[in-house]
């Protein structure tokens, strides 16, 4: 019998990627669109850790079950870090994608390309209702462009520049970005953590 895994988002395409990565187990991965009861968990932490640590274990208590939740940002060296766990809402809260990717290539202006570099961070965790917790990290290091390129995907997209193929993340199609982003790295390594974790269940059963 498949074990199921639910993951703690709303976002179609992030389930797909999700069920698409792990298709090879015996694992059920639902999102939360199938739990309408369950609130909204505040990402008020000040890490990516932090942050989808609560998510998986509220999710997890509430409903008895396995829970993957993730956390993920830009981090941009010139700028200490930031705007890491505020990415989102980097130019303000409710921000859109140009918003904060207008703030940012602001803040960057006249930074030379030897300073421009950046890097995605992903942080997945899950969450046993008995109280387990497991965590892993994926990054994708890149620079940020002087002007944003490109239609495809979201978020800081357009100006994350990949040095070694000459393009902007927005530039990939689909395929290529999830075969080597921060999420999809992160995700590889909860797939062997998924599996171990299935064989001890398996084993003690
Ligand atoms: P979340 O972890 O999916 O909530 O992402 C938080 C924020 O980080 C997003 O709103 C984006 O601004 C940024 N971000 C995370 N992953 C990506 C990505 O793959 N491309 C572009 N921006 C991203």
């Amino acid at each position: 019998m498949r074990r199921r895994v639910i993951l703690a988002s709303k976002n179609r395409g992030k389930l797909l990627e999700v069920r698409s990565i792990l298709s090879d187990l015996e694992v059920e991965v639902v999102g939360l669109e199938e739990f309408p009861e369950i609130p909204e968990v505040v990402e008020d932490g000040e890490s990516f850790l932090e942050n989808a640590r609560k998510k998986s274990e509220v999710i997890s208590k509430l409903t008895g079950e396995l829970v993957i939740a993730d956390d993920s940002g830009l981090e941009v060296d010139a700028l200490g870090g930031r705007p890491g766990v505020r990415s989102a809402r980097y130019a303000r809260d409710g921000a859109s994608d140009e918003e904060n990717n207008l703030k940012l290539l602001q803040e960057m202006r006249g930074i030379p390309l030897a300073d421009r570099k950046a890097r995605f961070r992903c942080v997945m965790v899950l969450s046993s209702p008995d109280g387990r917790w497991w965590a892993t990290e994926g990054i994708w290091e890149g620079t940020i462009a002087e002007e944003p390129r490109g239609s495809g995907g979201f978020g800081y997209d357009p100006v994350f520049f990949l040095p070694e193929l000459g393009k902007t993340v927005a530039e990939l199609t689909s395929e290529e970005k999830n075969s080597m982003s921060h999420r999809a790295k992160a995700l590889e390594s909860m797939k062997k953590l998924l599996r171990a974790l299935l064989s001890e269940e398996k084993r003690e059963a």
